[in-house]
This record gives C-alpha cells, sequence and structure tokens, in this order.
C-alpha cells in the first residue's frame, strides 16, 4: 500500500510481515521461550491510565528533547537492532539517513549488517549517531572498536549488559540461518563471531546465539565501568538494566544514562516489563534521576506509551522493532514515517493532557491501575 495509507506502527508492521522474507521476520518478531516478557512489555502500558487537565494553553506545543545534550525532534531514539540488511539491501543506512531526515537520534548496533563506516557516511554532516557497544571477551578487541568508533565521530556508548548469553529464541532457531540472505555476503558482515556463526547455529542457537558468541560475560561495575571510562571519552549509558537496584549502582558507577530494557523481550523471559521498573525506579528512587538520564525500550508503539513513560520521568524512549519493520517495508520514507506518525501521537497526547511542554508531564498524570482493560 501507499505509505499514506500507513496510520499507525501496527499498520507499518503488517505491511513488512508481507515483505519481509520468512528468516528475516522470524529474526526480527523472535523473543524468548513462551513470550511472556515480549508480551507485557506492550500490555504494561495498558496498565497506565492519565489524568488530563483542562483549561490549559496548549496551542503552541513542542515534543522536541535531548538526550545526553543531543537535540531530537521527538523524545525517541532507534534502539540499536542488528543486521537491518536482512529486511532491506540499504540496511542501516536507511535508519541513518530517515533518523537525518526527522530530526532523531540512531544507535547503531554492534552487530550492524554494514561496517559502521558505511554508517557513517551516509550521515549528514554534524548528525549525531550513537553506537550500541557488545564488549569482545578480549579486552583489547574491545578497547580497539570502542576507539575506533570514537575517532570514526560516534557520539556515545551504550553498553549492553544483558545479552553475556542469546536468550532462548525458537523461532529464530527453527529458521536456517544463511548468511547469503544478506546480500554482500559474509565480507558486509561486521561480527567477530563470522566463523563460528555457522558452526554455532547448527547447534541450534540460531542468528541470536551466533551474534553473542565472543561477548564478555565476566563484566563488573567495578571493572569494566572504569576500564570503559580509561579508553573513551565519550558519554557512557548502561543498556539492559532490569532492576531499580541496578539503577542505584549505574548511578554510583557515574554512567551518564541507563537504558531500562530488556532487549525487546529476547533475552530472559519473564523479566519485568520496563515500564513497571521506571514506575518503581520513580516511586524508590527519585533521586536517581537527577544523576543520569533514565530511557526506557521495549513494546512501545503509540504516542501515549511515549507519554507515559515521559511522566514517569523517561528523558527518552527507543524502539527497536518498529525501524526495522519501517526500513524493510518502505526504506527511507518508512522511517520518517514512523516518526511523523509518532510525533502527531504525541501532540495530540500532549495537548489533550494539559502539557505544552515535556517538562509540564508529571507522575501525577498517571495511575496505574489495577484492573486489566480487555
Ligand atoms: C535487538 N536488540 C539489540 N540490542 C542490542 O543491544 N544489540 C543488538 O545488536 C540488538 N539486536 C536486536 C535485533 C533485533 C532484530 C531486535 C528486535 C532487537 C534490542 C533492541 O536494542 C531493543 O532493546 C528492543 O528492540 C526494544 O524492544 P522493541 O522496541 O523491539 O519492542
Amino acid at each position: 500500500p501507499p505509505l499514506r495509507r500507513i496510520l499507525s506502527l501496527a499498520d507499518m508492521e503488517a505491511v513488512a510481515r508481507q515483505v519481509l522474507s520468512h528468516k528475516a521476520l522470524a529474526y526480527y518478531s523472535s523473543s524468548s521461550d513462551d513470550q511472556m516478557t515480549y508480551q507485557e512489555n506492550a500490555r504494561a502500558f495498558t496498565r497506565f491510565f492519565f489524568h488530563p487537565r483542562v483549561m490549559r494553553p496548549v496551542s503552541r506545543c513542542d515534543p522536541s528533547s535531548t538526550i545526553l545534550g543531543f537535540k531530537s525532534s521527538i523524545p525517541v531514539f532507534i534502539s540499536g537492532a542488528a543486521l537491518a540488511k536482512l529486511g532491506h539491501p540499504q540496511g542501516e543506512a536507511n535508519l541513518t539517513k530517515g533518523a537525518a531526515q526527522a530530526n532523531i537520534i540512531q544507535m547503531v548496533s554492534s552487530n550492524a549488517s554494514l561496517s559502521y563506516e558505511e554508517i557513517m557516511a551516509a550521515a549528514s554532516p554534524s548528525q549525531p549517531i550513537f553506537f550500541q557497544l557488545y564488549k569482545n571477551t578480549n579486552d583489547d578487541v574491545a578497547e580497539k572498536r570502542v576507539r575506533d568508533v570514537e575517532k570514526l565521530g560516534y557520539k556515545s556508548i551504550w553498553l549492553t549488559v544483558d545479552a553475556i548469553v542469546a536468550g532462548n529464541r525458537e523461532k529464530d532457531i527453527r529458521s536456517p540461518w544463511a548468511l547469503d540472505d544478506i546480500e554482500s555476503g559474509r565480507t558486509a558482515f561486521h561480527v567477530d563471531a563470522v566463523d563460528g556463526a555457522v558452526e554455532d547455529s547448527d547447534v541450534g542457537l540460531g542468528i541470536a546465539g551466533a551474534l553473542v558468541a565472543s561477548d564478555d560475560r565476566d563484566m563488573t561495575w567495578e571493572k569494566t565501568i572504569p576500564w570503559l571510562r580509561r579508553i573513551t571519552k565519550l558519554p557512557i549509558v548502561i543498556k539492559g538494566v532490569q532492576t531499580v537496584e541496578d539503577a542505584v549502582l549505574a548511578a554510583e558507577a557515574g554512567v551518564e544514562g541507563i537504558l531500562i530494557s530488556n532487549h525487546g523481550g529476547r533475552q530472559l523471559d519473564y523479566s519485568f516489563p520496563p515500564l513497571e521498573v521506571l514506575y518503581r525506579l520513580r516511586r524508590q528512587r527519585p533521586d536517581i534521576f537527577d544523576k543520569l538520564e533514565v530511557y526506557i525500550d521495549g513494546g512501545i508503539e503509540r504516542g501515549t506509551d511515549v507519554v507515559k513513560a515521559l511522566c514517569l520521568g523517561a528523558k527518552a524512549v527507543g524502539l527497536g522493532r518498529p525501524f526495522l519493520y519501517a526500513q524493510s517495508a518502505y526504506g527511507v520514507p518508512g522511517v520518517v514515517k514512523i516518526v511523523q506518525i509518532l510525533e502527531r501521537e504525541i501532540l495530540t497526547a500532549m495537548r489533550l493532557l494539559g502539557a505544552a511542554s515535556l517538562q509540564d508531564l508529571i507522575p501525577e498524570m498517571v495511575e496505574r491501575v489495577d484492573w486489566q482493560p480487555l
């Protein structure tokens, strides 16, 4: 269908499901075990209802924000997700160009299917791009990667800590591994574990298992954060915090931000939905929000979802699958369309809540209800 008929993120996903290969769809859509966390990530938003305020001037309404000090047209970023080329020949470059046109920020996955140089080459001048780091077991290999991306101009390091082993994603495992699905073959495939990949998947780990095979399983707050600080001047965000306790430890470790995330339900099944963790953090440790920026991702599909997270103290939210689906279905214009849809939905929600700016979104505007809507 023409892009103008796409009214929601759900519409976009429906188109992507038609055009993606079986393997690509299996990899993109898969989540762990019985998909409880995957489903609850989205369902958690249905438990939070608004207390809208009326008779407030909102004809001027500004949804723009900053993330680590970098401007963003809406409080939304692209969460780093691997292998965009599985869905579209231009892969990650679609996300880069779409982000530039829509003035949002892309986080590039360590396991991108274009090289980090190629992605930077697709960027417009002074476009900020973030880098998601999977830390290699070997410190020297990991250090080189960080230094390389800093030199290339990436603006922050998002260290993923929730994927030291791959979650059990049966859809992905059942779907045969095929490097030749990625147009330009092995060499374009930017992972440490390329050679191990094929054998690993033969023993039944799927794409996910192959990609994390060389990741460090022994990271600690005491060792890994100072190590990263020593080798880079870039701001550091911890991606994959899932408890109030770890949010506090991250603040004590002095990082610039945390992304409360369970990897879109692809890692530990029955891990709490990020919105629920954010809600608990806001109630138990409101002081943490003054020490670092807090973001969430997982299951975000509507402008109201974004606004609920912001009411509870998130600085911005990330989306993974929706951007992969959009670039697969329509390339760059699809990515821009997602931002347009979200921007319109966010503006509508803000105005109807009586909030003229993001600062007006406060915890009192949402209530967690104990009834589950049908
Ligand atoms: C991911 N995610 C991810 N995270 C990461 O740190 N490094 C990675 O390489 C990937 N790769 C990846 C591939 C695919 C296909 C998906 C769907 C996800 C997780 C991602 O950054 C993000 O946390 C989730 O996608 C957020 O959930 P939603 O928005 O997809 O529901």
